[in-house]
């Protein structure tokens, strides 16, 4: 597998091949990335995954300082996951000045759930995504379920633009106890990492009271919440949601229960489909 690190080297490299599957990560790279490579791997076209922390997405007072940069990890894990080519810009290729146009995705899918606890995080995610649609150019990209409302947005970038690329969700990948997979795990201390189960635990208690009564869904939002809080996370949401544009349901749609919450220094997001 090759690293590059340069656009021009990039467009280079793939300039006389099919358009590829493109797996775009933030880099320290978990068992979530790696099965979203594998999949792309399936699907028979040149793999390109992109480690690039993204600081559009970050407001002032978040990690992007912290996150942690573990390049040559990732490249070996790529590589073992049958990534063809790793794409890693530094933050002079990416925005060589102040990048100035944004993509910004409509308020009533962005501005609901993370948008309102983190203002612009679309934005910043939009923007660099379809910059990075631009230089990879790929055929199909995978986006992770674990990052539900993420995934809608990028699907609706695609369909509003009409970008010529396929948009597919991988499942999320869950450690042997349940907890959804996700780089800001490394934050926890080993307490909050048993901990970090009760936000799974209160997400399924959701989903089993909707399913039982599908107008128990705001009381079991709020019981999930309560629960939370009397263990000592500061949730911002648990809501039931239709899949489709995580507005509130209405009829008999396929739902999803979603949820983000504060644990210590840390801030995990969950949802399982209902
Ligand atoms: O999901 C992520 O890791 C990021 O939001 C993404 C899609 C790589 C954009 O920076």
């Amino acid at each position: 597998m090759h690293v590059v690190h340069g656009i021009a080297e990039l467009r280079r490299a793939l300039a006389d091949g099919p358009r590829p599957a493109f797996v775009p990560t933030m880099g320290n790279l978990h068992e979530g990335h790696l099965a979203l490579v594998r999949q792309a791997r399936s699907r028979g076209l040149p793999v390109v995954a992109s480690i690039f922390v993204n600081r559009l997405q970050f407001a002032p007072h978040e990690d992007f300082d912290r996150y942690p940069r573990t390049l040559a990890r990732d490249a070996d894990l790529l590589a073992g996951a049958g990534c063809d080519l790793a794409f890693a810009p530094d933050e002079r290729e990416m925005y060589p000045q102040p990048q100035t146009y944004e993509v910004r995705p409509p308020a009533a899918l962005a501005d609901i759930l993370e948008g309102a606890f983190r203002p612009g995080f679309f934005t910043g995610v939009c923007t660099v995504v379809m910059k990075l649609f631009q230089i990879v150019q790929p055929g199909v990209a995978l986006f992770g379920k674990k990052d539900y409302q993420q995934l809608r947005v990028i699907e609706g970038m695609v369909r509003d633009f009409a970008l010529p690329v396929e948009i597919v969700p991988g499942e999320t990948v869950r450690a042997d106890d349940g907890l959804a997979l996700s780089s800001r795990n490394g934050y926890l201390s080993a307490a909050e990492r048993t901990e970090a189960l009760a936000l799974r635990r209160q997400l399924q208690a959701v989903a089993d009271a909707v399913r039982a009564d599908r107008n128990g869904a705001a009381a079991a939002e709020q019981a999930a919440m309560q629960a939370l809080r009397a263990r000592g996370w500061q949730p911002d949401y648990v809501a039931v949601r239709r899949r489709s544009d995580l507005l509130a349901a209405e009829g008999d749609e396929p739902l999803v229960a979603l949820a983000a919450a504060r644990l210590g220094n840390t801030r995990l997001i969950d949802n399982l489909e209902i």
